[in-house]
């Protein structure tokens, strides 16, 4: 089952030609899964399929921008639905599931008004209401992490949520300190070796290069707290850690503040500029080197670690932003369109030399989203977890695909869906045995159904190995975490 491949090697260029897609969420279904989309699920058994292994015991989270519609006022891009909690539970080979909407502000608000009151970041409803501040818009609706005891629903541009982790009630916005209330905390917190988590906050506003670093302990409290100035003000959603380093892509995606327009209107590619990696220092929390590289795009990284004297890292990455601008919309040039358009990335490792600063990309053939690596074992070079497609099929190939990669060896591994299939993040887990699985909702358009899949981390090609169906259409979303019973 297992291919072994040679990376593609890049002397310092720009990306080549791609030709599929990553995020691809074609619908042919009756009702798309953004549409309609009820405000809550009452728990309910799902339907299952094969064996689910009476070992594995927990809850799966994902948080998907549920709601885009009120007052007959749709939203057309997908950032800017209101974020809905979904809680898969997995005990005694059963499976449940249930859904709640995070109570934000901005989400009681609107309840009590029946319309949208903010701009949101990609489209603004009618006779929106200028925001208070960076919460205002905040609709918590891009990741759900627990860290400690606490469950988090996290956006990126302003506070997390804290939400109770069995009933998915909203506790409510937190405060990380006095002085940081509403600040910008990203949906990518990243844990440590030793269980401590980082996490940062861009700010990009007033002229200003800003990046905020967190560190909270193993319990979700705040021990450090550091604003940075970058070099550009680059649109930066997730990052990685080393065990020396935190590294930050800061792309070319740059913010110029205008009066008119969405918040996202008001970023420009700079095709002809640099993206810029910034290693820093976690013990000092200063910049210890900026390394720039040709103008690129990411959302979403791989794990760090160093051998020796150099620094590798994967990133999925893109050519440009398009796939933020249009790609993630959801109108005609989006991923979810009747004639869904392509924004491929590309699986790429880095490494750094770090006494020289000296950079080399490797190219894996995989246009991979939403890479995930196992939270135990950080700063190892490991098989990423992944989906997406292989590269260099002409265009013409719409199955959605498993992925999986080892970019220090180039081993990887791959189960191709059926067609009309859409595959949310994946995640490696554990059961009590210590045994590894891959688990991951989807949607299956031609069913019209969502659904659950589990396979056996250590052999992906052979398939899942069990499936459970919702009974109709649920959110598709972004991010979400595994907890063990
Ligand atoms: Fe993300």
């Amino acid at each position: 089952m297992t291919k072994r491949r040679e990376f593609i090697q890049y002397a310092g260029l720009a990306s080549m030609a791609l030709a599929s897609p990553a995020l691809s969420f074609a619908s042919r279904a009756e009702r798309r899964p953004f549409e309609q989309v009820p405000q809550r699920f009452a728990e309910r058994p799902m339907r299952l399929e094969g064996d689910w292994p009476s070992t594995l015991k927990g809850k799966l989270y994902r948080n998907s921008p549920a709601m885009l519609e009120r007052a007959g006022f749709q939203h057309s891009h997908l950032f800017d639905g209101d974020g809905m909690v979904q809680q898969y539970t997995i005990a005694n080979g059963q499976v449940s599931h249930r859904a709640e909407m995070v109570a934000t502000e901005k989400y009681l608000r609107e309840q009590a008004a029946g319309r949208f009151l903010y701009p949101g970041l990609g489209s603004t409803p009618p006779q929106p209401k200028a925001a208070r501040n960076n919460d205002s818009a905040n609709s918590a609706n891009i990741s759900v992490r627990k860290i400690g005891k606490r469950l988090f629903a996290l956006w990126e541009a302003g506070s997390a949520y804290e939400i109770d982790p069995d009933s998915l009630a909203t506790v409510g916005r937190v405060d990380w300190g006095e002085a940081l209330t509403h600040l910008p905390f990203s949906a990518h917190p990243t844990i440590d070796a030793d269980g401590q988590w980082w996490n940062i906050g861009s700010w990009i506003y007033g002229g200003q290069a800003l990046v905020f670093i967190y560190q909270l302990d193993q319990a979700g409290a705040l021990k450090r707290f550091k604003r940075l100035a970058l070099q550009q003000a680059g649109y930066m959603h997730a990052f990685c850690v080393s065990q020396n380093y935190l590294v930050l892509v800061n792309t070319a995606h740059l913010y110029q503040h205008k009066n008119e327009g969405n918040f996202f209107d008001k970023f420009q590619f700079d095709q002809q500029g640099h993206s810029q990696i910034v290693l820093i220092d976690k013990n000092t929390l200063t910049i210890e080197r900026t390394i720039e590289i040709p103008a690129n795009f990411v959302f979403h990284f791989g794990n760090a670690y160093e051998l020796g004297n150099e620094l590798f890292f994967t990133m999925a990455e893109y050519r440009d932003a398009q796939i933020m601008s249009r790609g993630l919309s959801i109108k005609e040039t989006s991923v979810f369109g009747p004639n869904p358009v392509s924004y491929p990335s590309e699986l790429c490792q880095y490494r750094i030399e770090l006494n020289s600063g000296r950079w080399h990309k490797s190219g894996s053939g995989l246009s991979m989203e939403f890479p995930n690596f196992r939270q135990t074992q950080p700063f190892s070079p490991q098989a990423l977890v992944g989906c997406g497609q292989r590269l260099n099929h002409g265009g013409q190939q719409r199955l959605e695909q498993l992925l999986q990669i080892n970019p220090h060896t180039g081993t990887s591994d791959a189960y191709t869906f059926a067609e009309n299939v859409s595959l949310d993040e994946p995640l490696y887990i554990q059961d009590s045995r210590g045994e590894e699985f891959i688990i991951h909702s989807f949607l299956d358009r031609q069913q019209n159904e969502s659904g659950l899949a589990l396979f056996k981390g250590a052999d992906i090609g052979a398939g899942p190995i069990a499936k459970a169906w919702a009974g109709g259409v649920l959110p598709q979303g972004f991010h979400g975490c595994w907890v063990s019973a």
